[in-house]
C-alpha cells in the first residue's frame, strides 16, 4: 500500500456541483436571494459543506452550476460569506448556462452546451444539499483501484503512483472502459431520520472475480471502503417502484438479471445521495440520449440496467462511444433487446414472496437466488459495459445526507451541533466542527441555561437572563430575550425571540421574530415573518406569499435539485 500521502486521487478531476432553487426548502428560499446553496445548515450555508469535503479531497476543480436568475446571490456569498471566504483557494467558478431553467432534469442539464464545454475530465457530480464524512479521497481511490483492477486506464493508476494523471482525461481510456461509483445510504434507524423520508430502491450485486478489488478481508480505511465496493444492477426512486407495483401487481425483474447476478440484493431503505464519480465518456452518454431526463433514474438507471441486459448498452450507443468493434449479426433480429426476456414475477415466486412484500417497508436487504433457468445458451461475445460501482453506507458513521427538506434540515443541524468544537476535540475534531460552541460567550447572560454539549450558537448573538436553551442551533446576530425555552429548535441568522416564547421542534428563518409569550411547536417560520405576541400554534408553517412568478412552475417534481420528490 502507498502511504496515503502518496496519494491524491482528487488531481486531475473535476467537480460539478448543481445549485438548484430548492423547491423543496420554499420557507426558506422564498426570497430569490436565499438560494437552497446558502440555507444555513448548523450555521454555515449548505453550500460550504460540498466545497469543504471536495477541497479536503485535494479538489480544486470546482464548478457551481446555477441559472442565471441567482448567479448574482450565489457570486456575492461567495466573496463575502466568512465560512466560504476561509476556505482553501481558488475560489469555485460559476457556471450559469442561459438554457437552464428550475424545471429542468439534471440529464438535460448535463446536454447543455455551455456543461458539454466545462466537462473536460472524468468528473464528480452531486447536489448542494450532501453533506457527507465519508471522506472523498478515500472514495476517489476506490474508484481508481477498482479502475485499474477491471483493466481500465492505466494512466489513472500511473497517477496515483507519481507522476500526476497525465492523461486521466478525455484521451485516457485506450486500455479499457473506466466505470462509475455512486454512494447510497441508509434512511432509517438514524439519529437524524425523519418520517416520511422518500428513498430509494437499488439493487446490488457482488463484484466478480476479476473485478474485485485486491481487499478481501476485513481493513480499515480507505481500504475497508473499497472491499465494501458492490456493482449497482438497478436503480431508481422508490416512488417509481411502488407505481410499477401497482400496475403490475408485482415487481417484475428479468430472468437475465437473476441469471448474471444470482446473488443480488435489493435495498428499499437507502437513499441515492446523487454523489456520482462518473468517467469521462459519460458526458457523451448523456448528450447522446436525448430521452434522459434525471442523472439517476435514467442516465444511471439505463446504465446499471445495460450491465446485464443484453442488447441495451448498445441501444444506448454505448460501443459508438467506446468506438469498439463488436459483432452486429450476432444479434438475431427478431429480438429486440428490450423485450428479449421474459420476466420473472418474484411475488409469484413462492418462497420470496411474502417477504418481498414486507421488504419494501422494511430495512433487510433480501437475497434470493434465480428459481427459474432460462436457456441463454447462445452467450454472445457482447458489449462489455464498464460497472457502475455502488458505495453503500450501512453504519451511522460515517454520515452522509441529502439535506432537502425541513425536517432533515433540523434534523441534521441538530446532528451537527452535537459534535465536539475543534476547541474540545482539537486534531480529533470532525471536519465539519465549529471552533467553538458558543461563538461568542460575552452574549449569553449570567442566569442561563444552555446545555453546551448539544448546541451551537453563532456570532454576536445574545441571550438574555433565564433563558433554557437545549439540543438546538442559533445562528449569528440572533436575539433571544429573557425567559424564552427553545428545544429542538433551528433559529437561522439575524431572528429575534421576544420574552418567554417557548420553541420545541421549531425552524426560524433568517430575520424572523417571534412575538414575546408565543407558544410554538413543531413549526416553521419562513424568513423575515413576524409571528404576533402570544400566538399559539403546532405544526403550522408562518410564510409571506409573494405569489408565483409567472414563468416559474414551482412543481418540482423533475427539476434538477429535487428530481426524485
Ligand atoms: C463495510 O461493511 C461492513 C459490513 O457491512 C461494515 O461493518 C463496515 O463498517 C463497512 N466499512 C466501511 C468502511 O464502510
Ligand atoms: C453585532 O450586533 C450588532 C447589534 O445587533 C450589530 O450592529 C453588528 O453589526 C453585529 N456585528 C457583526 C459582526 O455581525
Ligand atoms: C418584544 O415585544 C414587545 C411588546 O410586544 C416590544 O415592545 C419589543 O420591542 C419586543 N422586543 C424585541 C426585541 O423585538
Amino acid at each position: 500500500m502507498p502511504s496515503p500521502s502518496a496519494v491524491v486521487p482528487g488531481v486531475g478531476i473535476q467537480a460539478l456541483i448543481l445549485c438548484g432553487p430548492g423547491v423543496s426548502l420554499n420557507t426558506f428560499t422564498a426570497n430569490e436571494e436565499f438560494l437552497k446553496a446558502l440555507i444555513p445548515l448548523a450555521n454555515r450555508p449548505l453550500i460550504y459543506f460540498q466545497l469543504s469535503w471536495l477541497k479536503k479531497s485535494g479538489i480544486t476543480d470546482i464548478t457551481l452550476i446555477t441559472p442565471p436568475s441567482t448567479v448574482a446571490p450565489l457570486q456575492a456569498a461567495l466573496q463575502q460569506n466568512p465560512h466560504l471566504t476561509s476556505l482553501p483557494s481558488p475560489s469555485p467558478s460559476v457556471l450559469a448556462p442561459k438554457g437552464l431553467d428550475l424545471n429542468m432534469g439534471t440529464a438535460e442539464l448535463l446536454r447543455l452546451p455551455e456543461v458539454q464545454a466545462c466537462i473536460k475530465t472524468d468528473f464528480l457530480l452531486l447536489p448542494c444539499d450532501l453533506v457527507c464524512e465519508i471522506p472523498g479521497e478515500s472514495l476517489l481511490e476506490a474508484w481508481m483501484v477498482s479502475q485499474s483492477a477491471l483493466g481500465g486506464s492505466s494512466t489513472v493508476s500511473e497517477g496515483r503512483n507519481a507522476h500526476g494523471p497525465t492523461s486521466s482525461g478525455p484521451g485516457g481510456e485506450q486500455g479499457g472502459r473506466r466505470g462509475g461509483l455512486s454512494v447510497y445510504y441508509q434512511t432509517q434507524g438514524r439519529e437524524e431520520s425523519v418520517k416520511g423520508e422518500g428513498t430509494d430502491f437499488v439493487a446490488i450485486a457482488p463484484l466478480g472475480e476479476d473485478e474485485a478489488p485486491a481487499v478481501s478481508h476485513a481493513v480499515d480505511g480507505p481500504a475497508a471502503l473499497r472491499h465494501n465496493l458492490s456493482k449497482v444492477v438497478l436503480s431508481m426512486p422508490m416512488a417509481t417502484v411502488k407505481g410499477k407495483m401497482e400496475g403490475d401487481k408485482g415487481l417484475l425483474l428479468r430472468h437475465s438479471l437473476t441469471d448474471k447476478h444470482p446473488r443480488v440484493k435489493m435495498l428499499s431503505t437507502f437513499r441515492d445521495a446523487h454523489l456520482y464519480i462518473f468517467p469521462y465518456w459519460v458526458k457523451e452518454l448523456a448528450l447522446r440520449q436525448e430521452r434522459f431526463q434525471s442523472v439517476s433514474e435514467d442516465l444511471v438507471g439505463f446504465w446499471a440496467k445495460a450491465e446485464w441486459q443484453q442488447g441495451l448498452g448498445e441501444k444506448l450507443g454505448m460501443d459508438e462511444i467506446f468506438h469498439r468493434e463488436y459483432d452486429h449479426h450476432a444479434e438475431s433480429g427478431s429480438h429486440d433487446g428490450e423485450s428479449i426476456e421474459e420476466e420473472i414475477d418474484l411475488l409469484a415466486m413462492s418462497t420470496t414472496k411474502s417477504r418481498l412484500n414486507v421488504n419494501v417497508a422494511s430495512s433487510d436487504p433480501i437475497s434470493f437466488a434465480s428459481r427459474v433457468k432460462i436457456s441463454d445458451a447462445t452467450e454472445k461475445p457482447g458489449l462489455k459495459i464498464p460497472p457502475l460501482l455502488a458505495y453503500v453506507q450501512r453504519g451511522s458513521a460515517p454520515f452522509v445526507r441529502r439535506v432537502d427538506s425541513s425536517a432533515i434540515l433540523l434534523s441534521t443541524s441538530l446532528r451537527l451541533a452535537k459534535l465536539e468544537s475543534i476547541e474540545e476535540a482539537g486534531a480529533a475534531a470532525s471536519p465539519f466542527a465549529h471552533p467553538q460552541k458558543i461563538a461568542h460567550p460575552e452574549g449569553i447572560a449570567q442566569r442561563c441555561t444552555i446545555t453546551k454539549s448539544d448546541c451551537l450558537i453563532g456570532q454576536n448573538t445574545t441571550v438574555e437572563s433565564k433563558c433554557v436553551i437545549k439540543e438546538s442551533v442559533i445562528g449569528a446576530n440572533v436575539k433571544i430575550c429573557s425567559g424564552a425555552r427553545l428545544q429542538r429548535c433551528l433559529i437561522m441568522d439575524g431572528a429575534t425571540v421576544n420574552s418567554s416564547c417557548t420553541l420545541t421542534g421549531c425552524i426560524i428563518g433568517r430575520r424572523a421574530v417571534i412575538g414575546k409569550d408565543s407558544v410554538l411547536k413543531d413549526s416553521e417560520v419562513g424568513d423575515g415573518y413576524l409571528v404576533e405576541d402570544e400566538t399559539d400554534a403546532k405544526n403550522e408553517k408562518f410564510m409571506i406569499f409573494e405569489g408565483l412568478e409567472d414563468d416559474e412552475d414551482m412543481d418540482g417534481s423533475e427539476d434538477f435539485d429535487s428530481e426524485d420528490e
